[in-house]
């Protein structure tokens, strides 16, 4: 007997967390290829749920008191999407626990007025494409997601490009884990640049990001989520506005990838070399604070030409396909 239950944040016992780290932590390990460190996952998973900025709803479901799969959604502020994840233990596939799971996420998210589900599959873990497919979900964009090992990143050439890319006028840094309060207000104009960017036919990938919510991801993610954000950036010194950001966020649970978050030069600074210098900024710290990191994922859009080029000239390979997908939930209703 199937049966699904909701995992309450506040209250769920140390029981139901080591069932929700078995089904998400197996999905993160399919995807990225390392096991997933239980408590790191736990208190970042925690984090998030009680950050209070937040619409979140996950359910665990269980084949006879066995967990068997989780599923969950949620809304964070700064962004449109509604970050959806749904796991099945490959033993338990094809029962139509993966339907369960999604009927509960669409009439809940109904609930709470959300219009529209985001998800993400990768063509290592294939089963999700068909399943999404047959659920009607609509297709966007289409990436190549990439990897650099750190032992091949060829510091010479980042020094180069670090050198090309100072320009007078401009100032350029890393922070560590930290937006100073004085540069965040235009720090997040620069952030929601990324919206220039291609990013398909999906209603809900904008950003809106403000600076509340920046300083809860800040939060969120870092303080109390015990993980790392690297920032590297350039700045125009006489308006102080920012010319180009990069984010790498060093996951504890996986700790020897570093992943790639977004990286934009805003439109009228480009051509200057700023997007090659804030990846060779980042790329250098690693090498230098991070020797526990062997490798950055990134993810770009296959029409993305010039992240992709900078990409391949810093030496990422291609290893996975991802594609971003939308579900109404109105749709799955009734499918
Ligand atoms: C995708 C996933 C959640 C499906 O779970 P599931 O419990 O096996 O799904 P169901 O049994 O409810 O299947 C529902 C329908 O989806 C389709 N489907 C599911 N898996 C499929 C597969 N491997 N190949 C083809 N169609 C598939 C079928 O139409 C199926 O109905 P049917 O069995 O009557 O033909 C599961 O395979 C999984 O956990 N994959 C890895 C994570 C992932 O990709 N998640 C989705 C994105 S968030």
């Amino acid at each position: 007997m199937i049966e699904l239950k909701r995992l309450f944040a506040e209250t769920a016992t140390t029981e139901e967390w080591h069932d929700y780290h078995r089904v998400m932590g197996r999905y993160y390990e399919d995807i990225n290829g390392e096991p997933v460190e239980r408590e790191p996952f736990l208190r970042t998973a925690k984090s998030g749920m009680t950050s209070g900025n937040c619409v979140e709803r996950t359910f665990l479901a269980y084949d006879n008191g066995v967990v068997a799969g989780g599923g969950s959604f949620a809304r964070y502020d700064g962004w449109g999407i509604v970050f959806t994840d749904i796991e099945v233990l490959p033993e338990f596939r094809r029962r139509g626990i993966g339907n369960r799971l999604l009927d509960r996420l669409r009439s809940e998210a109904h609930a709470v007025g959300l219009a529209k589900l985001f998800l993400f599959t990768v063509d290592n873990v294939p089963s999700g494409e068909p399943f999404l497919i047959r659920r009607g979900a609509q297709k966007g964009i289409v990436q190549k997601g990439g990897r650099l090992f750190t032992k091949d990143i060829d510091i010479a050439l980042m020094r180069r490009w670090i050198a090309a890319g100072a320009k007078a006028g401009f100032e350029s840094g890393v922070w560590h884990n930290r937006i100073p309060e004085e540069h965040i207000d235009r720090y997040v104009v620069a952030y929601n640049s990324i919206n220039d960017a291609p990013h398909g036919e999906l209603e809900t990938t904008q950003t809106a990001m403000t600076p509340d919510a920046m300083r809860a991801i800040i939060r969120r993610f870092i303080v109390n989520g015990g993980n790392d954000i690297l920032i590297a950036w350039v700045r125009d010194t006489l308006s102080g506005e920012f010319a180009a950001i990069s984010e790498l966020a060093l996951n504890r649970s996986q700790p020897t990838q570093a992943f790639q978050n977004n990286t934009m030069t805003v439109s009228r600074y480009r051509g200057n070399g700023f997007g090659k210098l804030v990846k060779a900024q980042n790329a250098l710290h690693l090498i230098e604070h991070w020797p526990r990191i062997q490798s950055i994922r990134t993810s770009n859009a296959e029409v993305n030409d010039a992240m992709l080029a900078i990409n391949e000239k810093m030496g990422f390979k291609q290893v996975q396909t991802h594609t971003f997908w939308e579900l109404a939930v109105d749709r799955a209703l009734k499918s």
